[in-house]
């Protein structure tokens, strides 16, 4: 079992945990995310990780009750458990396993978006920690939706936030921060992470194209059991097919084609989408879900 230590709400819905498994909180690296099992009778789910400390063997997640399961997780207190806490799953970020003197050399701004912005943390705090800046860009929809502002603000060099309503910060959506950086303001950057959901994705990577900036993307948002096994994450990076939970969370959002993603995840949803995705795919369906019969 895997004891809660801390619950916090970070806003609206979205709650932040602290979870006890040193040896995930050993291995893992900034990008990667782990798989919780509360009981028996829940569903698994992926999270990516927002925090680890080695020396505690702790692990912070962050979630929004969405499902059924993690509708669960909301009223959960610390001296709770989790059955299962599985991880470090998937790659972690190339920010984190490239050389270092190469690393030193870009220069990074980060784009979060909403609960996207949990995984952004550790990747700007890994970075601090090895004495290399980052800028970030945190979205909200309006004021009390914006998290981790004052982590973020200890381990980044400038913090811009946004919310979509002017209530809080810079007023309109992250794509526009961009710009505003970029074409007003005088900023260069040569690497972006952006993670948030798909459709902000898709276009901060429109955005940045724009400005001939590399960017790279998580796509945790169409994994569903994040083993490998059922196939829901499958998506086209250029010309080559990936599975999210095993080659990524992150890629080359330039390459991602975000239309077919989230039209595939919509599909996989149904019976009857799963079986014409089968049809579809073919070999590269990589069913194992055991209710498509793409396995068999
Ligand atoms: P949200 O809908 O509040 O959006 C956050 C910000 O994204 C907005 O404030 C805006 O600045 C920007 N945005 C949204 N739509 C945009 C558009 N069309 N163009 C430009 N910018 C746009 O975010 P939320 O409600 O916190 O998001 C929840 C989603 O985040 C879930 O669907 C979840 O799957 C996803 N998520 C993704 C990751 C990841 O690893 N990619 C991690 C955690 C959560
Ligand atoms: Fe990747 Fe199931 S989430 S195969």
């Amino acid at each position: 079992m895997y004891k809660i230590l801390e619950t916090r709400k970070l806003a609206g819905n979205i709650y932040e945990m602290v979870v006890e498994a040193p040896r995930v909180a050993k291995h893992c690296l900034p990008g990667q995310f782990i798989i919780v099992k509360l009981d028996e009778t829940s569903e698994r789910v992926p999270l990516t990780i927002c925090d680890y400390n080695r020396e505690k063997g702790t692990i912070t997640i962050v979630f929004q009750p969405i499902g059924a399961s993690t509708h669960k997780y909301e009223f959960l207190k610390a001296g709770d458990s989790f059955m299962d806490f599985v991880g470090p799953l998937g790659q972690p970020s190339d920010l984190c396993t490239d050389p270092l003197e190469e690393v030193k050399k870009k220069k990074i701004l980060f784009v979060a978006g909403g609960v996207g912005t949990a995984p952004v943390y550790p990747q700007a705090k890994w970075l601090h920690e090895h004495g290399i800046d980052c800028d970030v860009i945190i979205g909200a929809k309006t004021k009390n939706l914006v998290i981790l502002e004052e982590e973020m603000k200890k381990v980044a060099a400038n913090v811009y936030v946004t919310t979509d309503d002017g209530s809080y910060g810079r007023s309109g959506m992250v794509t526009k921060v961009i710009d505003d950086l970029i074409d007003v303001e005088g900023k260069e950057y040569d690497h972006c992470v952006a993670i948030g959901p798909m459709i902000m994705m898709k276009f901060c990577c429109l955005t940045t194209k724009k400005h001939n900036l590399h960017t790279v993307v998580s796509m945790n948002p169409i994994m569903v059991d994040g083993t490998g096994m059922c196939g829901a994450c499958r998506l086209v990076v250029g010309d080559e097919v990936k599975f999210a939970c095993v080659d990524g969370p992150e890629f080359d959002g330039h390459l991602v084609d975000f239309d077919a993603a989230m039209k595939r995840a919509t599909m996989y949803k149904t019976d009857e989408g799963r079986a014409l995705l089968k049809e579809q795919e073919g070999e590269t369906h990589h069913g194992g879900c055991g209710q498509c019969g793409g396995d068999k």
